[in-house]
């Protein structure tokens, strides 16, 4: 199967394009939707957290303790490092397994930190979903109770806009309206399917 790897910076339009091509028909498979599911009270990332960062980090009710796990990676590079450890190899690990799955001519395999863990040959082709910087603070402004000093910190923690251009096979501009990345898409999709053949 032809695998297009499908990333960008946060709030770039990844869900959003990665919801055109499943009207398309086409499978996605979703590396944050598979993280969520790891650290859910029957997701195995969680006994390892628990084991590893110590019980505190979970509540009550068996769910993961986010906010306190956020804020002690935030201060220490040392466990956000421990727990990257734990948690990539077990998504990749999930999309081989949803892959293995699949049947279709090809697939979008959408992972924001791609780059970041340095998974280019995971996929055949990578797709980046881009815009400008004040666009991705604007609309991550608009969907999440975020400040811009926030939104900056988290794109400073990213590869950069232009290391990831330059990473790229094929670039979406995600910096007009909906129709403009429809018509995107749909050429893309065609591309896909020689691609795949
Ligand atoms: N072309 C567009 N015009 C206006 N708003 C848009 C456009 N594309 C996406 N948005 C909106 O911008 C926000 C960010 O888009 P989306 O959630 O798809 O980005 P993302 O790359 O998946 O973000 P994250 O990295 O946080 O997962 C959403 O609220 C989405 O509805
Ligand atoms: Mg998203």
């Amino acid at each position: 199967m032809y695998k297009v790897g499908l990333t960008g910076g946060i709030g770039c339009g990844k869900t959003t394009v990665s919801n055109l091509f499943k009207q398309l028909s086409v499978p996605v498979i979703d590396a944050d939707e598979i993280a969520h599911a790891l650290v859910s009270p029957a997701g195995i990332a969680l006994t390892q957290i628990s084991q590893q960062f110590g019980q505190t980090y979970i509540l009550a009710d068996g769910n993961l303790n986010r906010s306190k796990l956020r804020e002690t990676i935030f201060n220490d590079v040392e466990k956000k490092s421990q727990l990257e450890n734990i948690m990539h190899p077990l998504i990749y690990e999930e999309i081989e397994q949803q892959l293995s799955e699949l049947s279709a001519p090809y697939a979008i395999l959408s992972i924001p930190l791609l780059l970041e863990t340095k998974m280019q040959a995971f996929v055949d082709h990578i797709l980046v979903i881009d815009c400008p910087m004040e666009v991705q603070i604007n609309r991550v402004k608009l969907r999440d109770q975020l400040s811009a000093a926030q939104i900056t910190a988290i794109i400073h923690s990213q590869v950069s806009r232009s290391e990831r251009l330059a990473q790229a096979d094929s670039i979406i501009d995600n910096t007009q309206d909906q129709l403009k990345l429809n018509q995107q898409v749909k050429h893309l999709h065609e591309q896909f399917l020689k691609q795949a053949q």
